[in-house]
């Protein structure tokens, strides 16, 4: 009796995410340890925080395979690209990886959809959500650096954004959230 509810074109597409999600991790693990480095250590923290929540992703995938009677595949996960130039250029970085990681995630969606998997469609919009909230977050980030003077940004500024990140909350606002009160 086949007790495996995923189709094997739809185990590879997952476990590959599950790749990606950890590979995420260290890039924010990686551009944390850099940014620590430098002095910044609110942005660190920040970078730190979210390296979990990566984290929390691929295991996310992973009991979702695991629960639908899949085969889940460990691998290596390749090495973080190298570090950021300055903090401008880490929002960037960190903005592109998401814009990209919602490409794959998107590539997943569409694949369940044309194999009318309705579980998996269904337990991926959580990363669609998830994708949109990221890409606000670091949107939200290039807008503050810019506001800082971007590259130009002085010490004082990076110093002021620095403290800022190190409580600015892990999610963004929605817009689908906001209302008249509360935009
Ligand atoms: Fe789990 Fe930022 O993607």
């Amino acid at each position: 009796m086949n007790t495996n509810r995923l189709s094997e074109t739809l185990t590879a597409a997952l476990n590959e995410q599950m790749t990606k999600e950890a590979h995420a991790s260290q890039i924010y693990l990686s551009y944390g340890a850099w940014a620590d480095s430098q002095g910044f250590g609110g942005i660190a923290n920040f970078l730190f925080r979210h390296a979990n929540e990566e984290r929390n992703h691929m295991m996310k995938i992973l009991e979702y395979i695991l629960k639908r009677g899949g085969k889940v595949n460990v691998t290596a996960i390749p090495a973080p690209p190298a570090n950021p130039v300055n903090v401008q250029k880490c929002f960037e970085k960190v903005f592109q990886h998401e814009v990209d990681n919602t490409t794959a995630i998107y590539k997943v969606v569409k694949m369940s959809l044309v194999q009318e998997d309705w579980a998996t469609w269904n337990f991926m919009q959580w990363f669609v959500k998830e994708q949109t909230e990221e890409e606000t977050l670091a949107l939200d980030l290039l807008d503050k650096i810019k506001i800082a003077g971007g590259e130009k940004a002085d010490s004082n500024s990076i110093y002021s954004l620095d403290r800022d990140l190190k409580s600015t909350p892990d999610d963004a606002t929605l817009a689908q959230d906001a209302t008249t009160e509360n935009p």
